[in-house]
């Protein structure tokens, strides 16, 4: 069996379907911009923004770590504050670490498609005069209290990639005061070789979900091929990696990923989720520890996460299995130490996450949830 980490690209969604839906927030936000990746997004906007040298961001101390490389290659000062093992801040902190710096922005992160929680945030920035910028890579189409993600603050970051299945796309959003500056900038397209590639990575997943060994031969050849072709200096540009590369900061979201968009219906894609996380729940939640076990209304949920007690053995356990489990990120910045810092590094040491997207099936779901309790992988 092979379960993929990532929603396939099918070739039903070439097709425009009768059953897509209308766009939700933000797709239909009338202020936005889409880069390649979602960490241009983030560099573009702080550059807007124009920070001053002695003014400072808030930024969570447990992040992926491109959107921290974003904000430090515009030029701007971060202070980090700690995420509980709860995925949230502690809010009197954040008071405390605002003060101190005299913050000028706060930058939250939604983990996994569950919300932070935004009134005490809002009401943290209005006493305080920060800006808000929320951090939806991992959240797009959740919802907190009815009101979609993204929408409580400034200004807003997605990766249009990570819930669809499209080949690129980072969307910032513009809630309140539009910066002329995002609206002037001049995008390049993505390159044909970044685009194919990626789309057909996307279509082979989407195969080998269904049929394993004839998706596993030809992701080998297509791998093949790619090595060839980059000896032959074709380059494509990495999508989903860690790094930041200032030269590819004016690169467009594909048209590809723009036309898919139209193709998808949203609300399904967000029962779909709810229904595969409420499902592998019903299986691992007396067994396993589950890092969540709420799962309120309107929320979008990315992965199931749980937590194990080596991560990087449980993973690579469920590779072996064909299962692509994702280590939920292993490395912080260094400016993050483990003794100031104890929860992030205890998340970063102990969270697995296993693919829900909606290509995964019942019977996908029942081989993770046997696999983990008969490897005894969980705490
Ligand atoms: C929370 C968060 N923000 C920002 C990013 C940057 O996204 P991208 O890889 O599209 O640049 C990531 C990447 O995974 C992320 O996890």
């Amino acid at each position: 069996m092979y379960v993929s980490t990532w929603p396939g690209l099918s070739p039903w969604h070439l097709f425009p379907s009768e059953a897509a839906g209308p766009f939700l927030f933000p797709l239909n936000a009338s202020s936005q911009r889409t880069f390649f990746a979602a960490r241009y997004g983030i560099y573009q906007l702080f550059r807007a923004l124009r920070f001053q040298k002695d003014e400072v961001v808030l930024v969570p101390d447990y992040h992926h770590g491109n959107e921290v490389r974003a904000i430090r290659a515009a030029g701007v000062k971060i202070c980090f504050y700690p995420i509980r093992r709860n995925l949230e801040p502690d809010i009197d902190q954040l008071e405390r670490l605002s003060n101190l710096n005299n913050a000028r922005a706060l930058y939250v992160i939604h983990y996994l498609g569950w919300p932070q929680p935004m009134e005490e945030l809002l009401s943290l920035c209005r006493r305080r005069g920060m800006l808000l910028i929320e951090d939806c890579a991992l959240s797009l189409l959740s919802e907190s209290n009815g009101k979609p993600l993204g929408k409580f603050g400034d200004y807003s970051i997605y990766c249009l990639y990570k819930t669809l299945p499209v080949p690129n796309g980072g969307l910032l959003v513009q809630n309140h005061n539009v910066l002329p500056e995002l609206d002037r900038l001049e995008l390049q397209p993505c390159g044909s070789a970044s685009l194919t590639s990626r789309s057909l990575e996307l279509t082979l997943e989407w195969l080998r979900s269904r049929y394993n060994n004839l998706g596993k031969a030809l992701v080998a050849f297509k791998r093949a091929f790619g090595k060839v072709s980059a000896q032959f200096g074709i380059r494509r540009l990495p999508m989903g990696n860690s790094g930041f590369d200032l030269a590819h900061a004016n690169i467009g979201a594909s048209a590809l990923s723009h036309w898919l968009l139209g193709h998808f219906d949203y609300q399904k894609i967000r029962q779909q989720r709810r229904f595969n996380y409420q499902y592998l729940a019903g299986r691992l939640a007396d067994k396993a520890t589950l890092l969540r076990t709420d799962l309120e209304g309107g929320i979008c949920p990315l992965f199931f996460p749980i937590l194990v007690p080596d991560k990087h053995a449980a993973a690579r356990a469920l590779w072996q299995r064909g299962i692509g489990a994702v280590e939920f990120w292993n490395e912080g910045d260094s400016e993050v130490n483990p003794e100031v810092f104890p929860d992030s590094h205890f998340l970063r040491a102990h969270v697995l996450e296993l693919p829900i997207h909606p290509d995964v099936t019942p019977p996908q779901m029942d081989y993770m949830a046997d696999q983990i309790l008969r490897l005894k992988l969980h705490f």
